[in-house]
C-alpha cells in the first residue's frame, strides 16, 4: 500500500522537497555554531581587561564559566538556550560539540589567563575563536568545520586565508555593495571532495575592533600585527561553517 502510494508521486517532487529541507536545517545549524562562536569571543571581549589586569591572579574564566556566560548571551540573540536543543539532532549534537570545544580551550589556558606579572597575554578573541574552532574540527571527527576567515587584504594569520570558494562568495556576494547587511550565504558545494552544505555568516567591524584593524594603516597594534587601516562597519571576518553529508 506504502509503496504503491510512493509510486503515485513523481519522484523528483520527493527529492526537491527533503533538499531544501535539508538546507533550511543546515543553514539554522550553521548559523547557530555562528551565533555560539560569536557568544563566546563577546565574552573574551568584555573580560579583556581583566584578563590583561596584571595584578589579577584568578580571573574567574574556566571553561563552566565561560560557557555559562556564552550561554547567556547566545540566549539573548538567538531566543534560544543551546542547551534546550535536542541531543538527537545534528543541530543538538554540533551545538553539544561546540560547547565541549570552548571549555576544553578555556581549560587549557587557564595558567595563561591566570598568570600574574604579565599585562597583554595575546588571548583574544580571535586567537580565542582559532583555538575553538581547532577542538571543534578534533571533535566533530569530519562530520563538520568552522573557520573564521575574511577578505583576502583582512587576514593576519595564513591559517584563516579563504580557500577559493569562499573567496569568491565573499567578492561576489558578501562585499557586493547590494548584499543585503547581516545576511548570511549558503550552499551546498563539493567541499574536499565530499558533497557538503556550506554556510558564510559575515561579521563586520565595529569601534572596538579598530584598536586593532583601524587606522592608521600600517600602525603596529597591541598584538604585534599592523593595522589594516579598516573603518566602522565594513566587513572584517567571515565565520565559514562546512557541514559534510
Ligand atoms: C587586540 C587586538 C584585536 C582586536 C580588538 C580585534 N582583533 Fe581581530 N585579530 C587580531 C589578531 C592578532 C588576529 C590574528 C589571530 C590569530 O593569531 O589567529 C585577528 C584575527 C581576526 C580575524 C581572523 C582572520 C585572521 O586574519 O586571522 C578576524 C575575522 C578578525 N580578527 C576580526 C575582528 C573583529 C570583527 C573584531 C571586533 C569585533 C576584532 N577582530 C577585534 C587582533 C584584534
Amino acid at each position: 500500500m506504502a509503496v504503491l502510494l510512493l509510486g503515485t508521486i513523481p519522484p523528483w517532487v520527493i527529492c526537491a522537497t527533503s533538499a531544501s529541507e535539508d538546507a533550511s536545517e543546515d543553514r539554522l545549524i550553521g548559523k547557530s555554531l555562528a551565533d555560539l562562536l560569536l557568544a563566546g569571543e563577546a565574552v573574551v571581549s568584555r573580560s579583556q581587561e581583566r584578563i590583561d589586569d596584571p595584578k589579577l591572579g584568578d580571573k574567574g574564566l574556566s571553561g563552566k564559566a565561560l560557557i555559562e556566560q556564552a550561554r547567556d548571551i547566545y540566549r539573548t540573540t538567538t531566543g534560544i538556550d543551546p542547551l534546550s536543543v535536542d541531543p538527537a539532532s545534528r543541530q543538538g549534537r554540533l551545538l553539544r560539540v561546540q560547547m565541549d570545544a570552548i571549555v576544553e580551550v578555556m581549560d587549557a589556558n587557564q595558567a595563561t589567563i591566570n598568570a600574574k606579572g604579565t599585562g597583554f597575554k595575546g588571548f583574544i578573541p580571535a586567537v580565542f575563536a582559532r583555538l575553538v574552532n581547532e577542538a571543534f574540527a578534533r571533535r566533530a571527527k569530519g562530520e563538520a568545520e568552522v573557520k573564521v576567515t575574511g577578505p583576502p587584504d583582512r587576514i593576519r594569520n595564513r591559517k584563516a586565508r579563504p580557500d577559493a570558494w569562499e573567496t569568491d562568495v565573499i567578492k561576489s556576494r558578501l562585499l557586493a555593495p547590494d548584499w543585503p547587511r547581516g545576511h548570511a550565504y549558503s550552499a551546498a558545494v563539493e567541499t574536499g571532495g565530499r558533497p557538503a552544505f556550506r554556510v558564510m555568516v559575515p561579521q563586520y567591524y565595529d569601534k572596538t575592533c579598530l584598536a586593532c584593524h583601524g587606522m592608521p594603516k600600517g600602525e603596529v597594534d597591541i598584538t604585534g600585527y599592523p593595522k589594516e587601516g579598516a573603518k566602522l562597519d565594513e566587513l572584517g571576518g567571515v565565520i565559514s561553517i562546512i557541514l559534510y553529508r
